[in-house]
């Protein structure tokens, strides 16, 4: 009886398979089923602006439209994200730990919400913004500067943007109510409205000017 090594093949087999130029062209025929397949490019599956029908219930033009506006605002979404990250970084002064932690927090739910927003886009058909020299492009949010500013300018561009975002959101949603749309209403008010009126009472709050030592007379 032949013996069978550690890989499970006779030594009948383990020699038939590896002598002979037969052999070593049958070796060259043999797919490479673990070496991955490098630097491949094709072309888009899908454009950007083009809309796959799925059975949801709704006309075309309506995910069209619902589309779009989610797109904008996801692109202000993941810019208000991103502000949130870079004052948690960049803050300083007195206020410093608290400010710190409540900017991630906040960082954290609109990260959240991005993909809520991002998901429901794919599923009305659509092809979700990604990437940040896209989002750049696509932003009605004001670019700060690279450098650190101040607390009380950090907490101004985060108010602004959060109600550019609400002020869209009141629009796009009434546009969706009205198209039939009921899920991306109802995402536009219960997620993206109601979170981010509830994140500029926690901001706002640090910009009323409530004395540090000494109380008012
Ligand atoms: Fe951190």
């Amino acid at each position: 009886m032949a013996r069978t090594s550690k890989s499970g093949s006779t030594r009948g087999q383990v020699s038939r398979k590896t002598t002979g130029s037969s052999a070593r062209e049958a070796t060259a025929r043999a797919p490479q089923t673990a070496s991955p397949v490098l630097n491949q490019r094709g072309r888009e599956i899908q454009r950007f602006d083009e809309i796959v029908r799925l059975p949801i219930g709704l006309d075309q033009n309506t995910c069209r439209k619902s589309v779009k506006a989610l797109n904008q605002v996801l692109a202000d979404t993941m810019t208000l994200r991103d502000l949130y990250k870079k004052h948690h970084w960049q803050v300083a002064g007195h206020t410093f730990y608290s400010l710190h932690l409540l900017f991630d927090k906040h960082y954290e739910e609109q990260a959240e919400l991005v993909d809520t927003i991002a998901e429901r886009i794919q599923i009305l058909g659509g092809l979700a913004v990604a990437m940040a020299a896209d989002v750049a492009e696509m932003t009605q949010i004001e670019r700060p500067p690279r450098g650190r500013e101040e607390v009380p300018v950090q907490i101004s561009r985060i108010l602004e943007a959060h109600e550019q975002i609400i002020k869209f959101c009141h629009t796009a949603a009434g546009e969706a109510d009205e198209s039939g749309d009921d899920g991306t209403n109802d995402l536009l008010v219960s997620d993206v409205i109601r979170l981010n009126e509830l994140q500029v009472w926690f901001v706002a709050e640090h910009l009323v000017p409530e004395p540090l030592l000494r109380a008012s007379e």
